[in-house]
């Protein structure tokens, strides 16, 4: 059976990894206040809010068990990135979440905030947890975040790849 895709916050930069995720087929489930206006044949998109954990939980239910979760979250200071972790994978098949994250979020200055995020899996045997961070491009001596397409496509090549951390440091470039 294809696997079940979730992504959290596709609708946004993520959008173009979500229209090629949905070019793989497979069943795809966004979760965003929007979703609904996304879907179509393969993609089923649910409203709702992340700040609203009873809803958030409401529409984890609705969509059933998940294979690989990609969640993209303004802040892990709400319970709904414990809630997505919690619904990843069943026991003996393992699923995948991978988060992405703030460029801040890898500031060397503050090693303990990767961790901090990781801890959104912690003691969960069925979640395996990614890591993707945001970051930017250098270009004639000036730098600028990247584009949506480029955020996309670095995502992409994470999930493909199945890289536990992607952000490091290529083409003198931050990218993830
Ligand atoms: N380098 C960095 O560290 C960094 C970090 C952040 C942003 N940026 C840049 O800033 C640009 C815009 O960033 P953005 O944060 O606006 O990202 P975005 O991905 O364009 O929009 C946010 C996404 O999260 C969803 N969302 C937002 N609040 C939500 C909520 N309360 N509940 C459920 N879903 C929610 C939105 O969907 P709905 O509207 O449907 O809810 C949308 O899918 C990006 O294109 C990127 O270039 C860079």
């Amino acid at each position: 059976m294809a696997p079940h895709i979730l992504v959290v916050g596709g609708t946004g930069m993520l959008s173009g990894f979500v229209e090629a995720l949905a070019g793989d087929g497979g069943r795809l489930s966004l979760l965003s206040r929007r979703a609904s206006t996304f879907s179509r044949a393969n993609i089923t998109g649910h409203d709702v809010d992340y700040y609203d954990e009873a809803a958030f939980v409401a529409a984890l239910d609705a969509v059933g068990p998940i294979d690989l979760a990609v969640g993209w979250f303004h802040t892990l200071k709400t319970g709904a990135p414990r809630l997505l972790a919690e619904r990843v994978g069943k026991p003996g098949v393992p699923g995948r979440l991978f988060q992405v994250l703030g460029s801040a979020t890898a500031d060397p200055a503050r090693p303990d905030r990767l961790a901090t995020a990781a801890a959104v899996a912690k003691g969960l045997a069925n979640c395996r947890l990614r890591q993707v961070v945001l970051g930017f491009m250098v270009e004639a001596g000036a730098s600028r975040w990247l584009t949506d397409a480029e955020i996309s496509a670095g995502v992409r090549s994470a999930v493909t790849r199945d890289l536990a951390y992607f952000g490091g440091r290529a083409g003198g470039a931050l990218v993830g």
